[in-house]
């Protein structure tokens, strides 16, 4: 292991119960900085940034799929700089620049976090903490659902919630295949996803798929927003064995016995309906991170293909934490919101 002087005792960010996020997250009174295991990096984090996924599962909303043992550090994104690495890493050195989607390990809200090896890539050239905090979780998920449709050169997709944090990856990714992009998006956000590329923007609040393009105008529909209603347009406006990628659900609380039933149901009912020739494919999407797909995101953005767009930055800190979760909650802001240090 080959390790710069790092401090034996941390204060990350944490919870130790699940609850209202306001009332759980607070400051470690100190912790101890774990060398890195084999294949693993320890990373001095810089920067994070905040996805509906890290508020749901601070409250316990996923706590039937992924149990946290507490004390946790919250947040799934981050960028930092590689401190210490374990036995068997190859491909970073202690001092190069790093970002990964640390998925339920967290760590985002640490001083230190140990990462798997094979989660991280390092941070393209001329690229900050700030922006390389904001990729992972949101680009690695947006270039899922480009694979998942098989979009390629002419492919006509439409993609909902084309200004959130996904969506508007999804956005400029799809544009810079070649494909013919609708993003549908609320009237505030309308120049925001034209500047990003797409060919069309309807505004959601007026207009929808089906009245301003009819039927079989679509080869993909990308969907971020979730509701039924998002499916039910979406096989009007698809061709005969397009595709339907979702990454959100029909309902969005809790994942209770119940709902994870009435998901799995819904999915195998719009997979049978799917299949045919004239049936349209139903492609849930739930992203699994790695560090090959991250280089492969981080590729279009080397090339000047994509940015991620920060809509605000706050500081890594339990307020900070906090302020960014009430605005990503509020559903308003473009692109992402980053927490640096
Ligand atoms: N399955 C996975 O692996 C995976 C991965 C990442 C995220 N997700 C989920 O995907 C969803 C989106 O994530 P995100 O980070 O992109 O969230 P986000 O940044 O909050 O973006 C969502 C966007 O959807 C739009 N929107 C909101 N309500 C809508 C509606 N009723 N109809 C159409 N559009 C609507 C909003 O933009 P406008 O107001 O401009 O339309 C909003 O910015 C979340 O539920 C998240 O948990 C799943």
């Amino acid at each position: 292991m080959t390790a710069t002087s790092v401090p034996s005792v941390q204060r990350p960010i944490v919870h130790t119960r699940y609850g209202a996020v306001r009332d759980v997250l607070e400051l470690s009174e100190g912790m101890p900085v774990r060398a890195p295991g084999q294949r693993e990096v320890q990373v001095c984090v810089r920067a994070s940034s905040i996805n509906p996924i890290d508020w749901q599962m601070i409250e316990g909303n996923r706590r039937l799929i992924s149990r946290r043992r507490f004390p946790f550090t919250p947040l799934f994104d981050l960028a930092g700089v590689v401190t210490a690495v374990g036995d068997g890493v190859t491909s970073f050195r202690v001092g190069d620049r790093v970002h990964a989607d640390n998925e339920t390990g967290g760590g985002g809200g640490a001083e230190y976090v140990n990462v798997r090896e094979g989660l991280l890539a390092p941070v393209p050239a001329g690229v900050g903490f700030a922006e390389a905090a904001a990729i992972p979780l949101a680009a690695q998920t947006a270039l899922t659902c480009l694979d998942s449709a098989q979009v390629t050169a002419g492919t006509r997709v439409a993609v909902i919630g084309a200004s959130g944090g996904v969506g508007h990856c999804v956005v400029q990714l799809a544009h810079s295949v070649g494909a013919f992009v609708v993003g549908a998006t609320s009237t505030r956000n309308l120049g925001f996803v034209h500047m990003l590329g797409a060919d069309e923007v309807i505004d959601r609040t007026t207009t929808d798929l089906v009245s301003r393009f009819g039927p079989a105008s679509f080869d993909v529909v990308i969907d971020t927003a979730g509701g039924i209603e998002q499916w039910v347009r979406a096989r009007h406006v698809l061709r005969p064995g397009g595709r339907f990628v979702t990454i959100a659900r029909d309902e969005d609380g809790a994942v209770t016995p119940a709902s994870a039933t009435r998901l799995l149901a819904t999915i195998s009912a719009r997979r049978i309906r799917g299949t045919g020739t004239r049936g349209v494919k139903y492609v849930p999407v739930f992203l699994k991170a790695s560090g090959p797909l991250l280089r492969r995101v981080d590729a279009f953005v080397e090339s000047g293909d994509a940015r991620v767009h920060i809509a605000r930055t706050f500081p890594l800190t339990v307020e900070g934490v906090n302020a960014a979760i009430d605005e990503s909650r509020l559903g308003l802001s473009v692109g992402k919101l980053v927490l640096t240090r």
